[in-house]
């Protein structure tokens, strides 16, 4: 199968909610982990790269390692943009075979938000291509966040209609509480805040920085209409973990297939556990 558009994903999930998992990649085992595991659940799945990613692997390598994975796959998949910054890396991205890009320009006033994020729609939309848009910043989970904070960096529900009404994203990336990386207590999501955004807006919500975040709030945030995923720390965490297991063990072992052949492994099943508490078991 050819990469589908992540909307197409997305849309389905959110009307039979479940989440689709966004896992990222970085190199070639984690690229077949995430596909070996979404073929074991029969999920469909995205996959996404960082600019991070890119940088690392090289933009074609990300696409052919992704596409090669995506030909020989019976699930349907989307290669997705994550976090881009700029107008000119999502153009990039899209004209090297991507069926999805983010534009992350939470860093921007509202407006100026809009104007790039519209920006990109118009191309992307040209090509058959989806988009991610951001609003608010993800970051900021300490427990003693005052009102004052929270209201300045999540998501405002008024703002996020405006947002998708002009912009036209196909997915909604949201700042509720959720942080990237591992968390140093246990994150607490505003709910009542994500009830009020899906009242108001009919585009699917993205969760982003959800590794670590308990199941119970997981399932919860689906249930509101959370359909986008997204999870690389968990990944990281379980492949080098594992990767520095076998290296503890067998300190003279100098094959890379003996080190990273369990460390993908390892993914895979941290991949699976996902698909299944996302729901998204079965779906492809
Ligand atoms: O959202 C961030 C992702 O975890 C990617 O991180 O920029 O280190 O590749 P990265
Ligand atoms: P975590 O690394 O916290 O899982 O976040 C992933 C993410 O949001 C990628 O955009
Ligand atoms: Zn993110």
């Amino acid at each position: 199968m050819s990469f589908v558009p992540m909307k197409e994903l997305v849309q389905k999930a959110q009307k039979e909610k479940y989440a689709v998992g966004a896992f990222n990649c970085n190199n070639m085992e984690i690229v077949q982990a995430i596909v070996a595991a979404a073929e074991a659940e029969k999920a469909p799945v995205i996959i996404q790269a960082s600019q991070g990613a890119i940088k690392y692997a090289g933009i074609s390598y990300i696409v052919g390692l992704t596409r090669i994975a995506a030909e020989q796959a019976s699930v349907p998949i989307a290669l997705h943009l994550d976090h881009g910054t700029s107008f000119e890396q999502c153009v990039q991205c899209i004209h090297t075979g991507f069926s999805s890009v983010m534009i992350d320009g939470s860093k921007y006033p509202l407006a100026e938000n809009i104007a790039l994020t519209k920006k990109v729609v118009e191309i992307a939309r040209a090509v058959g291509v989806s988009v991610e848009g951001e609003l608010g910043k993800i970051s900021g989970t300490e427990d003693d966040i005052t009102v004052a904070e929270r209201d300045a960096f999540f998501t405002d529900p008024e703002e996020a209609a405006l947002f998708c009404q002009e912009t036209g994203v196909d997915a909604l990336a949201v700042a509720i509480g959720t942080a990237h990386g591992q968390y140093k207590g246990v994150p607490k999501l505003d709910f009542a805040r994500l009830e009020e955004i899906v009242r108001r807006v009919s585009t699917p919500i993205v969760l982003h920085g959800s590794s670590g975040v308990p199941d119970e709030a997981i399932r919860e945030a689906i249930n509101l209409g959370v359909a986008k995923i997204n999870i690389d720390t968990n990944i990281r965490e379980a492949f080098t973990n594992a990767a520095r297991r076998i290296i503890e063990d067998n300190p003279r072992e100098i094959d890379p297939r003996k080190v990273l052949g369990p460390a993908r492994e390892a993914a895979t099943q941290i991949i699976r556990e996902k698909i299944r508490l996302f729901g998204s078991s079965g779906k492809a």
